[in-house]
């Protein structure tokens, strides 16, 4: 099977040693957690390729849902960022509409590099004024 790497992670320095179900974390040591990784989980989320952004809603209140962090240390602008996001997708959408070309794969795949996640391929859209 094809390997695939995600690496949108949240990342932590242990403070002090710490056991967590058998595991043992050492202070100093550095603890990524796989952001992507954990979305993508078909133990998870049914169909996690699929783009069904459905699938998150409520779940800011469950630790499967790390797009902003989780506890104490959540994003403080989470509620902004995604009302932010809501109007302007509205305010876009208005205006135009956009269509996949037949060049752009319906499920993304994405570049293993790991500053910035990005697909590996273009995403090519025909954008189009409503009137
Ligand atoms: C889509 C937009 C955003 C995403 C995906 C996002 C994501 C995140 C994530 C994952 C963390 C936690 C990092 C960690 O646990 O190490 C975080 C923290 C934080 N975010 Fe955001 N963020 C967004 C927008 C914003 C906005 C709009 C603001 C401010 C207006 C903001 C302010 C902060 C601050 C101050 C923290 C640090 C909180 C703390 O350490 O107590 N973020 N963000």
């Amino acid at each position: 099977m094809k390997s695939k790497k995600y690496w949108e992670m949240i990342n932590r320095t242990v403070s002090e040693p710490t056991q967590i179900k058998g595991l043992t974390f050492l202070k100093g040591q550095n603890i990524f957690i796989p952001v992507m990784a954990i979305h993508r989980n078909p133990q998870l989320y049914d169909d996690p390729d699929s783009f069904k952004p459905e699938r998150y809603e409520d779940q800011d209140k469950t630790i499967a849902f790390q797009a902003f962090g989780f506890g104490p240390r959540i994003c403080i602008g989470m509620r902004l960022a995604l009302v932010e996001l809501k109007v302007a997708l509205i305010n876009v959408l208005k205006a135009v509409r956009f269509d996949r070309m037949p060049d752009t794969p319906e499920v993304l795949t994405f570049d293993p590099n790991p500053n910035i996640l990005q697909t590996d391929k273009d995403i090519i859209l025909k954008v189009s004024p409503r009137c």
